[in-house]
């Protein structure tokens, strides 16, 4: 519950809001109190005069019946008006608040490193964003509407009960010892429940997220048994402790509810004999019953309260754990143009692990390398080499350690994130579109860009002919959800002209050409190299075509720098052939082999 504190300045930011929407609330409470009181002396004008009555049976009495009638129905109008204004204010102000640490954490969310993204598990944080978000906010809405409720009860009621007689107050309110254990340990109980229950609704989120983004492989390999085991097993999970709160609460519901029947006798037990010896008058017991009936609802609402209170405290703990990841991005908008870098490269000694094992073995080690601006660089090497994390350091997408990547002599830790992911661009190996048009995903890039530089990023990165015949909407054609829709192919030259429409100083670019056949990349990288003439570009690849165009070539193993060169002298290289040379060597033996 200490945790809920942690609200306070939502609070005080609707401060307004809150304070008129909780005075509301106890109008309406108060509203709702005052009908024994009419009730009792509506009796004792019936009843005649006793020692605690004042009304005397007689011609008045059918006037002071109406006159209680209307009070009554006026008291309960006014007490539907305060609790319509109570619930209005409380709980759209709850939702507002739930609007703006949605926003928040989203904001959060954006600004991670990868690093963060690749441990954060999307049903997780997909679990946060929503239930635990609606936990938290049921706190500040009917949690607080309830609360009020539950006090404003206990102290007027407990007043007027007290002024009219202290013998029947004791009877009244002997069950509460009683309800108090009911609620610590329902309290316990519900808090450690909850945060188990909001796990296992965060692994059910996330294993039908991964289901539908892995359909294609779960249908191919025909596991969709398999996978509905999976999936049950963790929705019996969930199930588990969600019913285990709901026994919880069916223990402790009745018990609450119990326990005024219970006063009740004691009340009419006590009450009736003094109302007998003349101490109390019938319109005061029958008020008296009154109250200590209405008292059910406000400790229902009570043990409610108690129980919103414990989910959203383990909900509001959930959330500020994502709110305390940290974040190096200051945030921003993106800057208006490419910054201007000349676009020279470095690694000076860069060693960088990566993973969360114990002690993850190094995916570069000690790898130094100086890229000149303006030159067209190819970067080869064994699956598993390091080339991607090598091209991912630059714009940060895989954090360098500092004093390890440097753009135009500036460590990149240095540079302001937004300039610097500006300045360097990269195509990912496994490039993703949106379920948008291939104009949209393009513009993503430059948003402000003419149609006609769309359609020359479309052109330059090799998409032409697509245009021409597969795709009757052409740029409009929508690519489906992750680009399903479009071949492999397809997506690469759509991601790669995304990049070409930034036109960056530094581009990188992850096997890009991998999923193309032969003619099509040549086509590809010829137009590349006469867009990006005067800029780096450093580029990734299996494919020795393109090593061979570019103005040199960068063999890289397990994480080192090889070999270095122009490829004509690396191939003519004398003496035995270095990593690059039997490179060659094998794939000019494989194309002999296709020949023959
Ligand atoms: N997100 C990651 N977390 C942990 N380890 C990773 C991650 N990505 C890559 N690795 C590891 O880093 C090493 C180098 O991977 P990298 O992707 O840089 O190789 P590559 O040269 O691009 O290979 P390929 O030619 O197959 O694309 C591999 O051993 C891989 O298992
Ligand atoms: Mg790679």
């Amino acid at each position: 519950m200490r945790t809920l504190l942690g609200l306070a300045p939502y609070f005080r930011r609707h401060a307004g809001a809150f304070s008129a929407g909780l005075a509301a609330a106890v109008l309406a409470d108060l509203f709702a109190l005052l009908p024994p009181q009419v009730l009792a002396r509506a009796v004792d004008a019936v009843a005649g005069p006793t020692a605690g009555g004042s009304g005397r049976p007689g011609a008045e009495v059918p006037g002071a019946l109406a006159q209680s009638a209307v009070l009554l129905v006026l008291l309960v109008a006014a007490a539907g008006v305060a609790t319509w204004a109570a619930r209005r204010l409380l709980l759209g102000t709850s939702r507002l608040v739930e609007r703006e640490l949605q926003s928040e954490v989203y904001a959060r969310l954006l600004r991670l490193p990868t690093s963060a993204h690749e441990r954060l598990r999307a049903g997780d944080v997909f679990a946060r964003l929503t239930s635990d978000l609606s936990a938290v906010r049921d706190v500040l809405g009917p949690g607080l509407m309830h609360a009020t409720e539950a006090v404003t009860y206990a102290v007027v009621a407990t007043a007027l009960m007290l002024a009219t007689s202290p013998l029947l107050t004791l009877y009244a309110l002997a069950p509460l010892p009683f309800l108090a254990v009911a609620s610590a340990w329902s309290g316990a109980v519900t808090h450690r429940l909850a945060r188990v229950s909001q796990e296992a609704y965060a692994a059910v989120a996330q294993r039908a997220g991964t289901g539908f983004a892995a359909i294609r492989v779960i249908q191919a390999f025909r596991r969709e048994e398999a996978e509905r085991a999976t999936f049950r097993a963790l929705d019996e999970a969930y199930v588990r402790a969600t019913l285990t709160l709901a026994r919880v609460r069916a223990i402790y519901l009745p018990v609450v509810a119990g326990l005024p029947g219970l006063a009740v006798a004691g009340v009419l037990w006590a009450g009736g004999r003094e109302v007998m010896e003349g101490r109390v008058g019938y319109g005061a017991l029958a008020a008296f019953v009154w109250y200590v009936l209405k008292m059910v609802s406000p400790l229902v609402a009570f043990g409610w309260v108690v129980t919103l209170g414990e989910r959203g405290a383990a909900s509001l703990e959930r959330l500020r754990e994502l709110l305390a990841e940290p974040v190096e991005d200051p945030g921003g908008p993106p800057p208006a143009t490419p910054a201007p870098a000349r676009g020279l490269l470095e690694w000076r000694g860069i060693t960088l692990a990566r993973g969360t094992g114990a002690a993850p073995s190094p995916v570069l080690r000690d790898l130094t390398l100086r890229i000149e601006p303006g030159s067209f660089v190819a970067l080869v090497g064994p699956v598993g080499a390091g080339k991607s994390t090598l091209l991912a350091t630059v714009p940060r997408l895989v954090e360098p350690p500092r004093g390890a990547v440097f753009l135009d002599g500036r460590d990149a830790r240095e540079w302001p994130l937004g300039d610097l992911r500006a300045a360097a661009t990269l195509v990912a190996q496994d490039p993703f579109l949106f379920g948008a048009s291939v104009r949209e995903n393009l513009l993503l890039a430059r948003p402000g860009a003419s149609p006609e530089e769309v359609a020359r990023a479309a052109e330059e990165a090799g998409l032409g002919p697509d245009l021409a015949s597969a795709w009757p909407q052409g740029l409009d054609t929508v690519v489906g959800e992750r680009g399903v829709t479009v071949s492999g192919g397809q997506r690469q030259r759509i991601a790669l002209a995304r990049a070409l429409l930034a036109d960056p100083p530094v581009l990188l670019l992850d096997d890009v050409l991998s999923s193309l056949d032969a003619e099509t990349a040549a086509g590809v990288l010829a137009r590349l190299r006469e867009r990006r003439r005067g800029r780096t570009t450093l580029l990734a690849t299996h494919r020795l075509q393109a090593a061979a165009a570019a103005d040199e070539v960068v063999v890289l193993s397990e994480g080192r720098v090889v070999e270095r060169g122009p490829h004509a002298a690396l191939r003519s290289r004398s003496g035995p052939p270095g990593p690059y040379g039997r490179m060659l060597e094998r794939a000019r033996m494989e194309e002999e082999i296709a020949a023959r």
